[in-house]
């Protein structure tokens, strides 16, 4: 547990292991640098700035520690070891390379157990609030690791007990204090997803999912039903039945149900994609697809850590979510190409490709939100291969019947580094879902496979305006990135959260 905190202390004096200070490109010396004596450090070492580039400077190579004893004599840093990271340009440097940078010096702020840095100074004061929460959550979430399998040392063991995000004395010190409180808050969320997704399947079957979720919510004061499957038979979720037919580990549907507003506040409705382990079904995929389906139940794990973070921040709305949770396996039990389901309220689909499974529970889901008059639905997903093809794996898909919301949720992700894109629910595209003996089918063409999953998607939201997240690619990174290591990355928490936020009016922006 990592504890964070605002102050106005001088970058010299500060107490800390490992002190964090920008350098712009072409040598020009971020907040700290100067007050440090560290000016000339980067460029006797040759570095001009360059993102990417870093400077350790120890306590025995300190500048102006004349008596090599440590501690402040003259120019200098009481910080165990100072941190220079080139940001590039200034004219680009903005909230979001600020997080990332951060996100990347974590890993060395871990070996020093503690940090302190200046970067949001080098925003300026009309970013201050929301540069002080991104560099909280930078350091945050780049400190991430899982290791509860690991039984032997790692190189990069140790942890980062304590943040401190230096400032101004001229900025808001309360509104400054809230934004490391939020970036708390969210960093704690993103790794109840991230630790969600990393668990392997075996550990996790639906039914274990759904225990998580349930003493979170206990935690955290949110009301919360698990449906079994007997209950899911009774509330007619075929789609979610037919999934986790095959397995031996029966599905399970998780509803929750925060309030922050008033009783008579129509709620946000959010669901997501809860496949425990994606095998294809008998549509088995080959063994390399299957490597990484573990985190076939990111979607899932996103809303329940974006569940946690609005209880915690105390958002001033009402969100019902209803998270299906299926485990995707062959057996003689398994369903087969070509049956039939019936989904909650009643529409049939025709199943001619069992790997198409996340469409299946999710369209109960819907049907099951859509039913609660919400003001809107958002699902997340890590729907189709096609999505990762068209966006790659770093950007996620925005599809729906509201450009509304879709330009809302593409706002907040600007806001939160989290990449997504809107892509076309074109209606010509609809009849690819036809079917000859079921009202739809659960497979289209070779082609736009991400739209024709969105229009399986659409037929069970009615009018509800409704955006669908596909996170196939930016769910899980095989390599890491800036903002944590390799495996689940948490998205697109902090962008739900900022969207609710929004939406309650919360922030400004
Ligand atoms: N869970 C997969 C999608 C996926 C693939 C997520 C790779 C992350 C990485 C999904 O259930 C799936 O198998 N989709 C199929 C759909 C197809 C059968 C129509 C796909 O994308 O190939
Ligand atoms: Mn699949
Ligand atoms: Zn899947």
């Amino acid at each position: 547990m990592t504890t964070y905190a605002f102050s106005t202390e001088s970058p010299a004096d500060v107490d800390a292991g490992l002190l964090i200070l920008p350098v712009f490109e072409g040598g020009d010396p971020g907040p700290g640098v100067r007050e440090t004596g560290l000016r000339d450090a980067f460029g006797a070492a040759k570095l001009t700035g360059k993102k990417g580039e870093t400077l350790l400077v120890t306590g025995r190579d300190r500048v102006g520690d004349r008596d090599g004893a440590g501690g402040r004599d003259g120019a200098g840093f009481a910080a165990g070891a100072a941190l220079l990271v080139g940001v590039g340009p200034k004219a680009e440097f903005d909230v979001t390379a600020l997080r990332r940078a951060l996100g990347r010096a974590a890993g060395t702020a871990r070996r020093f157990g503690s940090a302190a840095t200046t970067f949001p100074l080098a925003l300026g004061a009309r970013h201050a609030t929301d540069a002080v929460q991104a560099a909280a959550e930078g350091l945050g979430l780049g400190a991430y690791r899982f290791r509860r399998y690991k039984t032997t040392p790692q190189d990069d063991d140790g942890s980062l007990e304590t943040v401190t995000i230096l400032g101004s004395a001229k900025w808001d010190a309360r509104a400054a204090r809230d934004a490391v409180a939020r970036a708390d808050v969210l960093v704690d969320a993103v790794t109840l997803a991230r630790d969600l997704v990393n668990t392997p399947a075996g550990d996790l079957p639906p039914a274990e999912i759904a225990k998580v979720a349930k003493a979170m919510a206990k935690q955290e004061g949110i009301a919360c039903t698990i449906w079994n499957e007997m209950q899911l038979a009774q509330g007619g979720f075929g789609g979610i039945l037919g999934v986790g037919k095959g397995s031996i580990n029966p599905p399970r549907m998780i509803e929750l149900t925060y309030r922050g507003a008033g009783a008579r506040t129509a709620p946000i409705a959010l669901t997501g994609k809860g496949i425990a382990f994606d095998s294809g079904g008998l549509s088995l995929k080959d063994a390399s697809g299957m490597e990484t389906m573990k985190m076939d139940m990111g979607g899932a794990a996103s809303i329940l850590g974006t569940m946690k973070a609005i209880a915690r921040l105390k958002v001033k709305i009402n969100v019902i979510a209803a998270i299906p949770c299926s485990e995707n396996m062959p057996s003689g039990s398994a369903q087969k190409p070509g049956d039939v389901i019936t989904h909650r309220g009643g529409k049939t689909s025709e199943v001619l490709n069992t790997d198409a499974e996340g469409r299946l529970v999710l369209a109960d889901a819907l049907a099951y939100l859509a039913e609660h008059d919400p003001v809107c639905i958002v699902d997340t997903a890590t729907l189709t291969g096609a999505c990762m093809v068209a966006l790659g794996t770093d950007v996620g898909g925005a599809i729906g019947t509201s450009d509304e919301v879709a330009g809302e949720l593409i706002r907040a992700s600007e806001a939160t580094g989290e990449p997504i894109w809107q892509l076309p629910l074109f209606p010509d595209y609809r009849t690819l879902i036809d079917s000859k003996v079921a009202d739809i089918k659960n497979i289209g063409k070779r082609y736009g496979g991400a739209i024709t999953a969105s229009w399986f998607l659409a037929e069970f939201v009615g009018d509800t305006p409704w955006v669908h997240l596909d996170i196939a690619g930016p769910a899980y990174s095989e390599h890491g990135n800036d903002l944590g290591p390799a495996g689940g990355t948490g998205m697109p928490v902090r962008t739900l959260v900022r969207f609710l936020q929004d939406r309650a009016g919360a922030r400004k922006r």
